[in-house]
């Protein structure tokens, strides 16, 4: 069996509620060298096993990270998830060379609108904005930021809408998805 090239860290604090991440997690799951990670599954007291999260992490050339935005951040345990992984040593300073050249894409979810990120609109800046944190962690890591995708007005949206962001996520991951040639090797 191939190691899975795609880790998705999928954290959402509600998942039988969720009606946008649920469906693009189930689709995440069944694509070939995708490991399926649902954080608060897991861990639902934040007892996180860093050893375990790090050897998943070392195995993947693409490090998703699911959510929906809540207060303009990642939900709390995968903040606490970057604490406690991500180790000098490991991640950064010296020594710490396990995430050089991997990549990190971000598939987040919002509740606003799109025009409401923006320097008009009622949350003061765009969504990238908020997502600067993730941004520099990759970068301090040696990791390649990829664009994120935001499904934006997310409880609204219709379920064509969201095939249709499932659709588009599918695509950006086509480079890390096996290929014939990897399944003759
Ligand atoms: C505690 C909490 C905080 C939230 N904060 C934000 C926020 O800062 N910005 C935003 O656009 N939506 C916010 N939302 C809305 C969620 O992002 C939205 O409900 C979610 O992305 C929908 O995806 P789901 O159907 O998978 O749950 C928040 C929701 C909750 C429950």
């Amino acid at each position: 069996m191939q190691p899975s090239r795609i880790l998705v860290i999928y954290a959402h604090p509600a998942p039988r509620r969720s009606r946008a991440n649920k469906p693009l997690a189930r689709a995440l799951a069944s694509l070939p060298g995708v490991a399926m990670h649902d954080l608060y599954w897991h861990y639902p007291d934040f007892d996180i096993d860093v050893r375990l999260e790090q050897e998943a992490v070392e195995a993947a050339e693409l490090v998703i990270f699911q959510f929906p935005v809540q207060w303009y951040a990642t939900p709390s345990l995968l903040k606490e998830w970057l604490d406690v992984v991500l180790e000098m040593g490991w991640a950064y300073g010296p020594g710490g060379t396990a995430l050089r050249g991997k990549h990190m894409m971000v598939l987040a979810t919002a509740g606003g609108r799109e025009h409401a990120y923006s320097q008009d609109g009622i949350h003061g800046h765009t969504l990238d904005m908020f997502l600067l944190p993730l941004e520099q962690t990759a970068a301090l890591c040696g990791m390649q930021w990829q664009p994120p995708h935001v499904l934006h007005d997310a409880d609204d949206a219709t379920p064509e809408l969201i095939a249709a962001h499932i659709a588009q996520v599918r695509a950006a991951l086509q480079p890390w998805l096996p290929t014939d040639a990897d399944s003759v090797a």
